[in-house]
């Protein structure tokens, strides 16, 4: 599907905001500070349901009761979202249908590319879980089912522990909750690396022209069934109390990205890190197409002009059958 048009009202710093996308590629230009990001994440508001970034409360313009959002795609469907500041409710209007949450079905699949991003390589474990977490989320509802269940799981366990009173038995019912799902997620996030692995030097190499080898690896805690998983957490439970907060399991995960067989942080160059990232945006848009049978968006976050010419040519081409929205600094044309 291709966004025809978006508006804002009330949306962060813009009172009131229209995007027409004429084409399939937009470009957004502004200074810092203008409310580019804001648009994109507007329009991602739209497409998946949330924001990137924030709670629809840290949304609404400062001062104003609601924000809006209303989006037009070129077959003439429209979807509308509305969040009220006062009752904290939120209303998404598909056609004619309100519901309180986007249905599934009208979600569409979405390729975010931000600044950051070009920092993953060298990243903080926590970072990069997040990275691929959002990624495989996408790409899979039970994954991202099994996320928060294991994280609500998590927050309840760390919870607990911190009780001066806290007994094993306390814990056991959480424990049997993030030993199913947090094996899960060993399993779906070694799939999906393993997937990712089998294109990533591929794409590599016809972004960069050169023959160096990509891979990633999942680190995790161990090779554990859920019995000897659920067993682990039992075996911690005396450190755990001490220190308050769980100290195995899935939540600890670290993936390791690997140039030529070394650590890509500190090998490779700035610019091959970036090819890297560029990389795996490639697969991910991909991926969800061979899952979704959706063409995703996507929506390069003043990334674009940071790359150089070789790098810009390769997004262009990967990305001629999708719709771009692109956002870039500069004065060309002020957006607020
Ligand atoms: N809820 C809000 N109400 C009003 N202004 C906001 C709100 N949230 C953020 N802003 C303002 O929006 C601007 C940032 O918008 P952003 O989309 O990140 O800009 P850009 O991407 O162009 O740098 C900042 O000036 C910030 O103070
Ligand atoms: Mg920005």
């Amino acid at each position: 599907m291709i966004i025809k048009s978006v508006k804002l009202t009330n949306f962060r710093s813009h009172d009131f905001f229209e995007l027409n996308c004429w084409k399939e590629t937009a470009m957004i230009s502004g200074e810092n500070g203008s409310g580019k990001t804001s648009i994109l994440e507007a329009i991602f508001e739209v497409l998946r349901g949330k924001s990137f970034r924030a709670v629809d409360k840290d949304i609404v313009q400062r001062g104003k009761d609601f924000y809006r959002v209303e989006l037009v795609y070129v077959s003439g469907e429209k979807i509308v979202v509305t969040y009220d500041f006062s009752t904290g409710k939120k209303m998404f209007l598909v056609g004619d249908k309100k519901t309180a949450r986007l249905p599934k079905k009208n979600r569409y699949p979405v390729v975010l590319f931000e600044p950051d991003d070009l920092n993953l390589v060298g990243a903080s474990p926590s970072r990069k879980r997040e990275y691929f977490d959002r990624s495989f989320s996408q790409l899979s509802e039970t994954y991202s089912d099994s996320l928060s269940k294991y994280n609500k799981a998590l927050r309840q366990r760390n919870e607990l522990l911190k009780r001066e009173n806290v007994s094993r038995e306390d814990l056991f019912s959480w424990n049997v909750l993030l030993a199913r799902f947090g094996v899960f997620l060993w399993k779906s996030r070694g799939e999906l690396v393993e997937k990712i692995n089998d294109k990533l030097t591929g794409v590599y190499r016809s972004i960069a022209e050169n023959k160096d080898e990509i891979k990633i690896l999942l680190k995790k805690d161990g090779e554990f069934d859920e019995s000897m998983y659920l067993k682990e957490l039992e075996k911690v439970f005396k450190k755990d109390k001490m220190i308050g907060h769980t100290s195995f399991g899935a939540h600890r995960d670290n993936y390791e990205f690997l140039f030529n067989g070394v650590e890509a942080d500190g090998s490779a160059s700035r610019g091959e890190v970036r090819s890297i990232v560029i990389a795996l945006k490639f697969i991910e848009a991909d991926e969800i197409f061979q899952k979704t049978r959706k063409i995703p968006v996507v929506l390069l976050d003043d990334v674009f002009s940071e790359l150089d010419e070789m790098r810009q040519k390769a997004l262009v081409k990967n990305f001629k059958k999708n719709q771009v929205i692109i956002t870039s600094v500069g004065a060309v044309e002020d957006v607020g």
